[in-house]
């Protein structure tokens, strides 16, 4: 293997060491402390699991940590009037709804009816707009911690060619706008991209953001080139014993570490980051909303 890991694990946990460091400010310079609600509708185990690990990280950041959990039938009026009434809280700085949600609620009306202000996702169309065209905005998370592992493992990205595998709005498209920003020449592939492993090999940095276990073969990646795998997908691991099973990324790890220059792990790569960023970005909203500095190097 020739690659360097880059160690989101530890990155996260240095973030969010910087985070509790402020929050610890805010609070003793301004008697305010940061608040985060996150609001789950359903049971969807994976989201129950990411739920309850964010609120942990906001209490052991300092942060207040506000759950609201709703049964899966929740009507849209009801979904609608709770984020109302955090929109119009004060000890709420931040708001996220966890997505996805059921089929019978619209998940565009949901995540445009947080104030613009409060969507620590920046999934918000205001949001979407600002970052695209430059300006201040809240910045995804998890495109956010990944343009962070890329800034500390090669300073400038100024010039370099970037492709990220996966057009979605969570992901894809968000972390094109952060490296267009970061002056990257960015393609964006997707699973109608002709030629796709000529275009992967045309990259100095790839970013893998697709939902399918191993996709990225260690031949699509140019020698050296740093390789962010976004995917976390679990797979059967027989190897492991029966009925057991493992977290797999969208790149096969292997083939592409004996390759690439740097790669992220899974786990331990961006999953880390994309919490410690959310928590960032509630710091950020509570500064923003409360007309208190901004910590540096906490967004982008
Ligand atoms: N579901 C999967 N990823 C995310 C995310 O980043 N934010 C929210 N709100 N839901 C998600």
């Amino acid at each position: 293997m020739g690659a360097q890991i880059i160690d989101g694990k530890a990155f996260a946990a240095e973030m969010r060491g910087q985070v509790a460091r402020h929050v610890a400010r805010i609070k003793a310079d301004h008697g305010i402390t940061p608040g985060l609600a996150v609001v789950l509708v359903g049971e969807d185990p994976a989201s129950q699991v990411y739920v309850r690990s964010k609120g942990k990280m906001t209490a052991e950041v300092g942060m207040n940590s506000f759950e609201h959990k709703l049964d899966a039938e929740t009507s849209e009026v009801d979904l609608l009037a709770l984020i109302a009434r955090l929109n119009a809280d004060a000890a709420v700085h931040g708001i996220l709804v966890q997505l996805p949600l059921p089929d019978h609620l619209d998940e565009d009306l949901v995540i445009n009816s947080i104030d613009p202000a409060k969507d620590v996702d920046g999934f918000h169309i205001s949001n979407v707009g600002l970052l695209s065209t430059g300006q201040k905005s809240m910045v995804p998370c998890t495109p956010l911690g990944c343009l962070m592992m890329l800034r500390k493992h090669h300073g400038s990205l100024s010039g370099m060619n970037a492709v990220v595998i996966g057009r979605s709005n969570i992901v894809g498209k968000p972390m094109a706008q952060l490296l267009l920003g970061d002056s990257c020449t960015v393609t964006i592939a997707h699973s109608r991209t002709r030629d796709l492993p000529d275009v992967v090999r045309r990259a100095d940095i790839v970013v893998a953001a697709v939902g399918r276990s191993e996709m990225v073969p260690g031949d699509w990646i140019k020698p050296g080139a740093t390789v962010i795998d976004v995917g976390i997908n679990r797979i059967d691991a027989p190897e492991k014993g029966a009925g057991k099973t493992r977290l797999v990324g969208d790149c096969e790890f292997d083939s592409c570490a004996e390759v690439a220059g740097a790669i992220t792990p899974v786990p331990g790569g961006v999953g880390p980051m994309t919490i410690a960023c959310l928590l960032a970005n509630s710091v950020t909203a509570c500064c923003r909303a409360n007309g208190i500095a901004e910590p540096d190097g906490l967004t982008a």
